[in-house]
């Protein structure tokens, strides 16, 4: 699938410094040193291949989260880059353009890793998105949304235990950046990359269009009073700040105060556009295997568990022939401790059948990889597992779950 050429980059993760705080430098472990990682954009039908050396002083991966990658390729949890080795990884960008993203899988380091720092985006465009018209170029901004807790020197204070979230929001790595827009239509491609905070995102004033969710674009733009992403979910949304007067600052807010603003500057030309039509989305094809997955806390071992069970890489939790499509019912067990949790696959994007019943709200009827599961509600998801075989995990993406067990082996035979 990597015929001859393909992009090449190079990723050495190591440590370096990000200022969070004016004046301070802040210790962050990134690829190429940087906080969030570069943006590597990928062209549907060309490879891309990353050269990763690990520059750490212990274990470090890199996974495509919501990728269509061979196994070897994926950043399994348990196949990672030893210190001061160098591996490659190919993508072959089979998939539709989607907003995707990369960040450390080494098991039982992920959570901090993340939070330190080993995270990026991942575009893939191809022709029938380039098609559309939407903003593109400098109108097209992608924004890592989390949350940090900052010690007084400056640092990234972490503890795995740590239940609450951290209080400092940081869009691309700054607490509440304002970013000078013209009074114009923007594409944004928002990006939960926190441990375990849940956005629910809001504008103060202006509508908020979706487009898109983890694996691609909707069928049709749908307007929406929030967007709700938990760990690992994305979004993609178009703001048109054209009805806003100049001077004026749009703040995209969280319940928690304000994320991102955007300052209207000045005007500009727009010769974007906004169809009503976007891509659509195929049928779903009839399952013929239906799982059932139980997501719960057990405090007796402290662990986080599928099926009462934690993760072992020997054992393989489920064996799915190539080419079949399944439901998954993913249900929530944790209404004692109100735990929320949510649900990722590997390999493939998955389409939400209903929620306890309802059927998902247009703004999640999309491809997804990662969906929320509230404590005591069943999600019930549709994959169509075909393409590589071998084996890949499916977790819950609050790292600090899934590293404390909450993570489970497919295998495609
Ligand atoms: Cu975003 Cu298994 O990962
Ligand atoms: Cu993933
Ligand atoms: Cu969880």
């Amino acid at each position: 699938y990597v015929g001859g050429d393909a992009d090449l980059y190079q990723l050495p993760v190591r440590a370096g410094t990000t200022e969070i705080l004016p004046g301070v430098a802040t210790p962050v472990l990134g690829f190429d040193g940087r906080f969030v990682g570069p943006t590597i954009r990928a062209r549907r039908g060309r490879a891309v291949a990353l050269q990763v050396t690990n520059q750490l002083g212990h274990p470090t991966n890199v996974h495509l989260h919501g990728g269509f990658v061979p196994p070897a390729h994926d950043g399994h949890p348990m196949d990672v880059i030893a210190p001061g080795a160098t591996r490659s990884y190919a993508y072959p960008n089979l998939q539709q353009a989607a907003t995707l993203w990369y960040h450390d899988h080494a098991h039982h380091m992920e959570a901090e890793h993340i939070y330190r720092g080993l995270h990026g985006f991942y575009l893939i465009s191809d022709d029938a998105e380039q098609a559309l018209g939407l903003p593109s170029g400098q109108y097209d901004v992608p924004i890592l949304l989390r949350d940090a807790l900052i010690g007084a020197d400056g640092s990234l204070v972490f503890d795995p235990a740590d239940a609450d979230n951290r209080p400092t929001v940081l869009a691309n790595g700054k607490p509440q950046p304002y970013l000078r827009v013209a009074a114009r239509r923007y594409r944004f491609r928002l990006l939960n990359g926190s441990l375990h905070r849940i956005f629910r995102l809001r504008l103060d004033r202006g509508q908020l269009i979706q487009i898109g969710t983890d694996g691609g674009l909707l069928p049709a733009p749908v307007a929406v009073s929030e967007v709700k992403l938990t760990p690992g979910e994305r979004a993609e949304v178009v703001i048109d700040f054209a009805g806003q007067p100049v001077g004026t600052r749009v703040v995209l807010e969280d319940t928690s105060g304000p994320v991102v603003g955007f300052d209207v500057v000045g005007t500009a030309t727009d010769d974007s556009r906004l169809p009503d039509r976007l891509i659509p989305l195929p049928a779903l094809p009839t399952a013929t295997v239906t799982r059932d997955l139980a997501l719960s806390f057990d405090p007796a071992k402290v662990a986080f568990t599928i099926n009462g069970q934690t993760y072992d890489a020997t054992r393989v939790d489920a064996r799915v022939v190539n080419g079949t499509t399944e439901i998954w019912r993913v249900t929530n067990l944790d209404t004692r401790f109100n735990i929320d949790h949510d649900f990722h696959l590997h390999m493939i994007q998955f389409r939400l059948l209903d929620r306890d019943g309802v059927p998902p709200a247009p703004g999640e009827a999309g491809w997804k990889d990662t969906v929320h599961v509230p404590p005591g509600s069943t999600v019930r998801v549709q994959a169509t597992f075909s393409g590589f075989t071998g084996r890949y995990v499916y977790h819950c993406h609050f790292p600090e779950h899934s590293s404390f067990g909450m993570m489970a082996q497919l295998e495609v035979v």
